[in-house]
């Protein structure tokens, strides 16, 4: 009989560290708070990713077209888009325990506490209070509320706070050589604007016509105040973002066409439907009139992972005011011109990579033997498979070698001669490799080998011709552009 347990963030951690996915950084330095390094099958991973979400926005839509633009960028471009003035978050201190919080995330945990206690009225009106708050800007009320309603810190359970105060979230760093006529710049906090900014060479270079997208991969930091639970908040992290420029007046369809295929999208790659789930924002960023969460169930509760954003004409707009260069795009089906609304699509690449290490990481109990596999999606694998002669002499390595000499060129393939048999399934199976192909005396005599499947640990032998057509067969990230 096989039982599954619901695996923990700790479990999670120390699996990505012990097999080389994601370690902290700098960690012979006791590290840097909430950045990290990604290891060898980590990157594999991340890579394969970016692969997919690449290839179903640019190479399956003929109206997407891709742009790689820089970290560093003229620090107008902040002012223009709102980050400078308004990107902040709102933090307050605990005078005794000398925490710092988040205010509303702070605030939330209580009225959830309260909610799920049965008083649902009042977390609800606790919280409708808060967002009032913070859509004024309103730091003295936030403090009133935390100590009218004697929020207490988790450590030294006293109210005993600091005034409410506004955190900038980006990263300043100066250009040019000399204190006198350096300037302050910005590490860039999403990568959207260096599509904003790129709108009209874009179009004019690709002869784009309305509606059509540009993605961008690239990172992003955040100076975040309460950086937690892992790869969930990073202070140095990876977007993958998408603005999609359509004509004002069509925002609401586009809105929904973007929220459904990606819904779609998430789904294709293996994540179970129950684990997802849509949360609808009522208090809106500066820049947009409608926005949703797509939600992950992680294994500290569902959180965003993907956020749709209807974003109007703000950036574009602003930047033409900022700029005094025009942003208007002619639609010669309009016959007029006008600036582009824009649908965004914002999914972190790290909160997916922990997303799908938290949907495969699999402890199963086999008639009370542990066993531990990662039944990541075979296409997102890192490695695809394992050649393992079954012993070190009468000629398998050498056929090993031959098979992994061929079946490098198709896919990502490991040659492992070392330990047990048994052993190096189980070193494969906590990697995530849906086949291993084992070599034995029998497949000198007759061209056969044994392909053993990771989820099911069945073993099938099967001619060595027919091998690397079955791998191919389930690996091709075809299989999941073609379910979209
Ligand atoms: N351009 C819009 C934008 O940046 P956002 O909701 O602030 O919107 C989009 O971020 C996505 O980026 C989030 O849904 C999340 O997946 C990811 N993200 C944001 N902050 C992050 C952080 N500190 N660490 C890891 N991922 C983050």
């Amino acid at each position: 009989m096989i039982k599954e347990k619901e695996i923990t963030l700790k479990e999670i951690v120390s699996h990505s560290k012990e097999y080389g996915f994601i370690f902290p950084s700098s960690e012979i330095y006791d590290g840097l708070q909430a950045v990290y390094d990604y290891g060898p099958y980590g990157i594999a991973l991340k890579r394969n990713l970016q692969k997919l979400w690449w290839d179903s926005m640019i190479k399956i839509n003929q109206n997407i077209v891709g742009l790689d633009s820089a970290i560093l960028m003229n620090p107008k471009i902040w002012k223009a888009s709102g980050h400078i003035d308004s990107f902040h978050d709102f933090m307050v201190d605990n005078k005794d325990s000398k925490k710092r919080y988040r205010v509303d995330t702070l605030i939330e945990a209580f009225a959830e506490k309260i909610i799920g206690e049965g008083n649902k009225d009042k977390g609800h009106k606790i919280i409708d209070s808060m967002n009032k708050l913070l859509e004024q800007n309103d730091l003295d009320g936030l403090k009133d509320l935390l100590n009218k309603e004697n929020i207490t810190c988790e450590i030294s359970k006293t109210s005993n706070w600091t005034n409410v105060r506004a955190f900038n979230l980006m990263f300043e760093t100066k250009l040019g050589s000399t204190e006198e006529t350096s300037e302050s710049i910005y590490l860039r906090p999403e990568t959207a604007q260096g599509i904003f900014v790129n709108f009209l060479n874009v179009q004019k270079s690709a002869k784009m016509q309305i509606p059509f997208g540009i993605a961008q991969i690239g990172k992003a930091f955040r100076n975040e105040i309460v950086a937690r639970q892992f790869i969930f908040r990073m202070r140095e992290f990876e977007q993958m973002e998408m603005q999609f420029f359509i004509t004002p007046g069509t925002e609401k369809d586009w809105f929904e066409h973007w929220k459904d295929t990606r819904i779609k999208w998430h789904k294709a790659i293996g994540i179970q439907e129950d684990r997802l789930a849509i949360h609808q924002h009522e208090q809106l960023a500066h820049y947009a009139d409608n926005a949703v969460d797509i939600e992950y169930k992680f294994p500290f509760g569902f959180r965003e992972l993907e956020g749709i954003h209807s974003r109007t004409d703000f950036d574009l707009k602003s930047h033409e005011e900022l700029s005094k260069k025009k942003q208007k795009f002619f639609d010669t089906k309009l016959n007029k011109s006008y600036i582009p609304y824009v649908i965004e699509t914002s999914i972190g690449c790290d909160r997916l990579f922990l997303t799908i290490l938290s949907e495969s990481l699999t402890k199963q109990n086999i008639d009370d033997k542990e066993r531990t596999l990662l039944k990541i999606t075979p296409e997102l694998s890192p490695i695809k498979a394992a050649i393992l002669p079954l012993i070190k002499k009468d000629g398998l390595p050498e056929m090993a070698q031959k098979i992994y000499d061929d079946f490098k060129f198709d896919f990502e393939t490991v040659l492992d001669t070392n330990q047990s048999i048994g052993k190096r399934y189980t070193k494969q199976d906590l990697i995530g490799t849906p086949f291993c192909i084992t070599i034995d005396h029998q497949s000198l005599e007759d061209d056969t080998i044994t392909i053993r499947y990771r989820d099911s640990m069945e073993q099938k032998r099967i001619k060595i011709d027919e091998t690397k057509g079955i791998i191919n067969e389930n690996i091709l990230m075809k299989n999941i552009l073609m379910k979209l």
